[in-house]
């Protein structure tokens, strides 16, 4: 045990059982406002029934707004807690802390890992400044269904590219020295697991699978946060193979702590612990603190079965006092990386809080990564616009600041550039008419007058639609993943004019886009693009800025595909077979199979061509990997950056393999006319998978790598894995 660990275990056997208890709990702020009159417990105290003790003792606060804030409640804190233990505080900085970044789901469509890890650092100077300790960040749930509310928040359907954005985010909010550098925090992934799949896409619904799925496609994501040193885990609200994530001892001692060796700060989700009750695998407060102490769990987030179970628990000998020991040595661990001991307010500064947040290099990375993040989906001859044409700007987004998206930490929507205010920077105001033409989801005669006027004025229509951004996020889950019907009777009465038209989305899901794609020349998937968002919107419809954005999850061709994703498995009746059968195959019988938009794709203002693919073998060895190669040109009249995507599909395995597994990708720039040669290098490790008895291995045999800008539009090599 090294010298600061001792010091800890020090403090620990001074402290009381009670006091280590409290240690366990986290509130939210308005505990800690001076919430008790004399004498008397009044409000969230109350309904929590906790005491002016409890609060006194408390490990950790959830949320506060600002490093005035930060260091009142420490210093009260610290006036009253009687070893001086200062408190930790968290909050949910998930794409920005007041300079708001686009949403994950956005960001992971930028494949720009450096800019990632560059937006959590940016996050984590400005939350560091007022006075935040850790992150609930990053979100790195596998999600493969839109109907869930939450893909909004993770960068898609690839246990691959979601475990290198996981580790970017972990890199950018951490540092590599927590104790010293002040303007980094304390990452925590979460949900701790595969709380992107429920059923149905209902939050918080059932998640059904098996382990060999939960450890082949989940779990590769939070094992990457976890290698790449993050300090916290938070458990999913949902179950794992029939036991609550937070009461599941199997999936956070053995999986989490034993096999993983993680030995950082384990923490419930919001009420997580009491809600094994509502679950069915608790009869009560008492039950729910025994199995969650039991499976590890830290800290309870804002349920009080921990204060007031634990004690009686320890007292009556069914919890051995030193897994609460184990709790608190943990929590005060990261406390001591934090520096907090020797400077309880961290980095809370005042001064610098208004140097720091929200400044215009601040604005200037979040701009670029709006512009990196956006997807071109569809362009037929519409775009770039042209500066001497008239744009009529319609829709409930044109002028909006609902632009941030969830979880958008302390931004604030009237910061947000708007479109408009975008689209202004770009061309005179006499060249721009905007009318809202509806609102979300309803709209009125008055409100369409308005836009035909607009749009009679104009040679172009720029259509700004989408989804409140309550539409996605917790809790916000959608069955009809189409546009509100509204929007879609706006595009269609404007068609009758047979005017250019362009849609920019605002959403947090991949939609159904019926009424839309095929209604439209061009369509822009700007997703919450954040603070920058109008200026980066701007930028990208007037050519300033090339799109580059490849989709992270696919858009499905209706609600009735759903799950559909491109790692899928072949069937043993697949549609495309070549010796397919007219009905009896893995179809439907009224839409096609593969998704409206596959993943990876994303189209540019220039062209690609891509040729001479090849392998420096056509086997390898676990020794000797191969290199696989391709000639990417720039076959347009205008730069652009083009994401060149690595697959292999592994023909026969012990289990079924999905058709492709994103392996590699490059993101490189183009001048036109430009080529370069793109090589990866393909090793035996990357072939494992998890056979039928869990082993992670791979198999000799036939191999298949894709090269391409694309999971679809890809150029096929077979090779083969000798051992
Ligand atoms: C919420 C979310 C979680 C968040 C936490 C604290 O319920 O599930 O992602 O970090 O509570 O706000």
């Amino acid at each position: 045990m090294t010298e600061q660990e001792q010091k800890l275990v020090s403090i620990i056997q001074k402290m009381t059982l009670e006091e280590k208890i409290a240690q366990l709990v986290q509130l939210a702020a308005p505990f800690f406002e001076g919430a008790t009159n004399e004498g008397q417990i009044t409000g969230p105290m109350a309904a929590m029934k906790v005491n002016e003790d409890v609060v006194r003792n408390s490990g950790s606060v959830l949320g506060a707004s600002g490093a005035r804030e930060v260091i009142n409640i420490q210093r009260a804190h610290l006036k009253k807690n009687r070893l001086g233990i200062p408190l930790l505080f968290m909050a949910d900085v998930i794409h920005g802390y007041k300079t708001i970044f686009p949403v994950p789901l956005a960001i992971g469509c930028s494949w720009d890992l450096e800019l990632a890890e560059k937006s959590a650092e940016i996050a984590a100077k400005e939350a560091s400044v007022s006075g935040v300790h850790v992150t609930f960040a990053p979100m790195v749930d596998l999600v493969r269904d839109p109907r869930w509310g939450r893909v909004v928040e993770s960068t898609g359907e690839d246990p691959y590219l979601n475990s290198q954005f996981a580790r970017a985010f972990v890199r950018g909010f951490q540092g590599t020295d927590l104790q010293n550098d002040h303007d980094r925090v304390a990452a925590c992934v979460k949900h701790f697991a595969a709380y992107g799949a429920p059923e149905g896409g209902r939050d918080y619904n059932t998640v059904n699978m098996s382990e060999r799925q939960l450890r082949e496609s989940y779990l590769p994501a939070y094992k990457a946060a976890i290698d790449e040193g993050c300090e916290m885990v938070m458990t999913a609200f949902t179950t794992v193979d029939g036991i609550p994530a937070t009461g599941n001892k199997w999936l956070m001692r053995d999986l989490l702590r034993g096999e993983w060796g993680f030995d950082g700060v384990l923490i419930s989700d919001w009420g997580a612990v009491k809600e094994m009750i509502p679950h069915g695998v608790a009869a009560d407060e008492r039950e729910a603190a025994y199995k969650a102490i039991q499976a590890g769990v830290d800290i309870e987030m804002m349920s009080p079965c921990y204060i007031h179970h634990l004690k009686q628990l320890v007292e009556d000998g069914s919890v051995d006092e030193t897994l609460i020991d184990e709790a608190v040595f943990r929590i005060l661990r990261l406390k001591q990386k934090l520096g907090l001991f020797e400077n309880p307010y961290r980095g809370a500064d005042e001064k610098r809080e208004q140097e720091v947040v929200l400044c215009e290099e601040h604005r200037r990375v979040a701009r670029e990564l709006a512009t990196k993040s956006c997807v071109l989906l569809k362009n037929e001859g519409v775009l770039p616009l042209k500066r001497d044409k008239k744009i009529a700007l319609i829709g409930p987004f044109a002028q909006n600041g609902d632009i941030l998206g969830p979880w958008s930490c302390l931004g604030s929507k009237d910061e947000a550039i708007q479109l408009y205010d975008g689209l202004k920077m770009k061309v005179d105001p006499s060249y721009l008419f905007v009318a809202k033409g509806c609102d979300i989801e309803t709209g009125t005669g008055e409100q369409w007058n308005e836009a035909l006027h607009a749009a009679r004025e104009a040679d172009v229509i720029v259509l700004a639609l989408g989804e409140h951004s309550d539409m996605s996020g917790e809790a916000g889950c959608r069955a009809d993943i189409r546009l509100p019907e509204i929007q879609l009777e706006l595009i269609a009465k404007l068609k009758q004019l047979n005017k250019p038209m362009v849609a920019v989305l605002f959403n947090g899901r991949p939609l159904d886009l019926h009424g839309v794609v095929d209604q439209v020349d061009a369509v822009l998937e700007a997703w919450y693009p954040g603070t920058e968002g109008g200026a980066a919107i701007a930028d990208l419809l007037f050519g300033d800025a090339n799109p580059s954005g490849k989709l992270t999850m696919s858009f499905p061709y209706s609600v009735g595909q759903i799950p559909v994703y491109y790692n899928c498995f072949n069937t043993g009746r697949p549609k495309d077979a070549p010796d397919a059968q007219e009905r009896y195959l893995s179809q439907y019988l009224d839409i096609p199979n593969e998704p409206l938009f596959p993943f990876g794709f994303g189209l540019s203002y220039t062209t690609f061509s891509y040729s001479d693919a090849a392998l420096s073998s056509d086997y390898m060895t676990p020794e000797q990997p191969i290199y696989v190669s391709v000639n990417v040109t720039n076959t347009g009249k205008v730069a652009g950056e083009e994401v060149v995507q690595l697959y292999v599909r592994d023909v026969t395995g012990d289990v079924v393999r999905p058709v492709k597994e994103l392996k590699g990708f490059q993101k490189i720039l183009l001048q036109p006319g430009e080529t370069k040669k793109v090589t990866f290098t393909l090793t035996e490790e990357q072939l494992r998978y998890y056979h039928s008895d869990l082993q992670f291995t791979s198999d000799a045999g036939t191999f298949v790598a894709y090269v391409g800008p694309n999971s679809r539009d890809v150029i096929a090599l077979t090779f083969k894995l000798v051992k």
